[in-house]
């Protein structure tokens, strides 16, 4: 598979979450997607119990049945699916378009991806939800950082839980034994070139030896 050639630092400051530059006219091979969750096994997971699943989606007719349960959760009242809107957040009016351009192509994806922790989450005490969280999330993100090296992009997204017992129906996934981890488009990007974004400036969220009161 063709690659960018991106140094490590330019991967790691330019993975955005994309949506509106989401080629859906672009098919994706199975290919490519199976190279990057191969670099994505190699992600440390607790034990190395190796208890992960993945779920790529790439039949139209449940992208299509998927796609719509994201919109139907998504068009539910912002107040029944997340905090408030935050008044601190530099372009948050540019997020919000790019969330919606998301929502309107959710069902034409190419591919989904759908990974699954073992158990549920509900009644677990912090360490245990720590260990299923961290034997999954960093397998996800190096799943992204693969795709795009390779001209691909992706969105994390946790829309779609508000609807895990239906999607988990579509697919076939027993809704007791696993947990979804999130629902991740896949497709080509238009275009490769993504800057780094806004982010909270470091000497506002660290602390070295101690917690400050801000
Ligand atoms: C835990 C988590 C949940 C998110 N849920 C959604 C979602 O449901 N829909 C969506 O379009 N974006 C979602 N996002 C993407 C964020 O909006 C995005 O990461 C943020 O705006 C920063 O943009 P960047 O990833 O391009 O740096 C989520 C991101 C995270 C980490």
């Amino acid at each position: 598979m063709p690659k960018l050639g991106l140094t490590a630092d330019q991967l790691l400051s330019t993975t955005r979450s994309v949506r509106k530059r989401l080629d859906i006219s672009r098919p994706v091979e199975r290919a490519v997607i199976e190279e990057c969750l191969n670099l994505a096994l190699q992600a440390p997971n607790g034990g190395n119990r190796n208890l992960w699943r993945w779920i790529v989606v790439d039949d139209p007719a449940k992208v299509a049945a998927i796609g719509a349960q994201y919109k139907a959760m998504f068009d539910q009242p912002l107040s029944a699916r997340s905090e408030p809107i935050p008044d601190n957040v530099e372009r948050f009016d540019l997020v919000h378009d790019s969330v919606r351009a998301l929502v309107e192509k959710i069902d034409h994806m190419p591919a989904l991806l759908i990974p699954l922790m073992p158990g549920r989450a509900e009644g677990k005490t912090p360490m245990q939800q720590a260990v299923m969280w961290g034997s999954i999330v960093q397998a996800v993100w190096s799943f992204f950082l693969a795709l795009r090296e390779r001209g691909l992009g992706s969105a994390w997204t946790t829309v779609s839980l508000g609807r895990e017992r239906e999607i988990a129906e579509i697919l076939g996934i027993p809704f007791e034994s696993y947990t979804q981890v999130g629902l991740f488009p896949i497709a080509y990007t238009q275009g490769t070139d993504f800057k780094p974004a806004w982010r909270e400036p470091l000497a506002e969220v660290l602390d070295y030896n101690g917690f400050t009161a801000r």
